[in-house]
């Protein structure tokens, strides 16, 4: 059986897309199991419900990853089992195809280091998301924090101080490929407006890595908030998305914004341990699902 984690942008989504630096962590407590036996014949299930575009989705990436691994032999049957919410910024689509990469790569005895997973898995996102910047598959494949420059880098951040993130669903599903693409058309009519805003969340991600790295949890919470002000302004965070912001701000969390491609999804809250509790339970009441970790702890 093969498994991967889901994960949460802390700072640079839509400007990574620009090449602009951004950082991910991974969330443990969130996944995708993938387990394969032989079979007769074909055969993929599931144990939660897909649309049809995502069963679509599944079969182009099996496909992609068959091609990729240089497999013919289809005698075999997945079973797939997944606990991260789709559609809401927490990289189910990336976990979904790491997991596969995986376990079929193992079945067929071709052992993959992460370089060739996260490769993989990029294609397959492209099946996904249209353009992606291929923060999503690294994060997911490496289980670690990461600071990403697309096509530049990809550096692993040691966290001085653990802190905790509380994650809240606004139960809105979304489409990161719409967003981004609407982003772009919304960044060919004005370049300069984008390009300013994407400068400015590029510095507040540098800024972060070192904040991170230093253990100033304060300022951590502060870019946050810049960084969602900046997500407000090129226009992808939502109602739902700013109250469910609001609530953990008014409530002592040192930071908060929406996460990953926005206009539904999650957003996160840092919170300071003597505040974590009733943070979490206000969120819990106003969102559709609540999720706590601790970020720098395991990792
Ligand atoms: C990724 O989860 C969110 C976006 O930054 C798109 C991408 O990086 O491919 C919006």
């Amino acid at each position: 059986m093969a498994r991967a984690c889901g994960k949460i942008i802390l700072f640079g989504e839509h400007s990574v897309v620009y090449g602009k630096p951004a950082i991910a962590v991974p969330v443990k407590s969130v996944f995708t199991e993938v387990n394969i036996e032989k079979s007769e014949s074909f055969k993929c299930s599931t144990t939660y419900k897909l649309t049809d575009s995502e069963k679509n989705n599944l079969k182009k990436i099996i496909g992609i990853v068959l091609k990729k691994l240089k497999i013919r032999n289809k005698n075999f049957k997945l079973k797939i089992n997944s606990t991260i919410p789709v559609s809401s910024g927490m990289g189910s689509s990336a976990a979904l195809s790491v997991s596969i990469i995986r376990e079929i790569s193992a079945f067929f005895g071709n052992n993959l280091n992460n370089n060739q997973i996260s490769e993989i898995a990029f294609e397959c996102e492209k099946q996904f998301h249209g353009t992606p910047s291929g923060i999503d598959n690294n994060v997911v494949t490496y289980e670690k924090p990461i600071y990403f420059i697309k096509n530049k880098k990809l550096e692993f951040v040691r966290v001085k101080r653990p802190f905790t993130i509380i994650i809240a669903d606004t139960g809105i599903k979304s489409s990161t490929k719409d967003i981004v693409a609407d982003v772009g058309r919304m960044y060919e009519k004005n370049r300069q407006l984008y390009d300013r805003y994407f400068n400015e969340m590029a510095g507040i991600a540098v800024q972060a890595k070192k904040a991170i790295e230093t253990g100033e949890i304060n300022l951590i919470g502060n870019l946050m908030n810049e960084n969602h002000g900046l997500l407000q302004k090129i226009n992808v965070s939502c109602g739902e998305l700013d109250f469910l912001v609001g609530v953990a701000l008014e409530n002592g969390a040192l930071g908060a914004k929406m996460v990953g491609g926005g206009r539904g999804g999650n957003i996160i809250a840092l919170a300071e341990n003597n505040r974590k509790k009733l943070i979490e339970n206000l969120l819990k009441a106003q969102a559709v699902n609540c999720i706590t970790t601790d970020i720098g702890k395991t990792q």
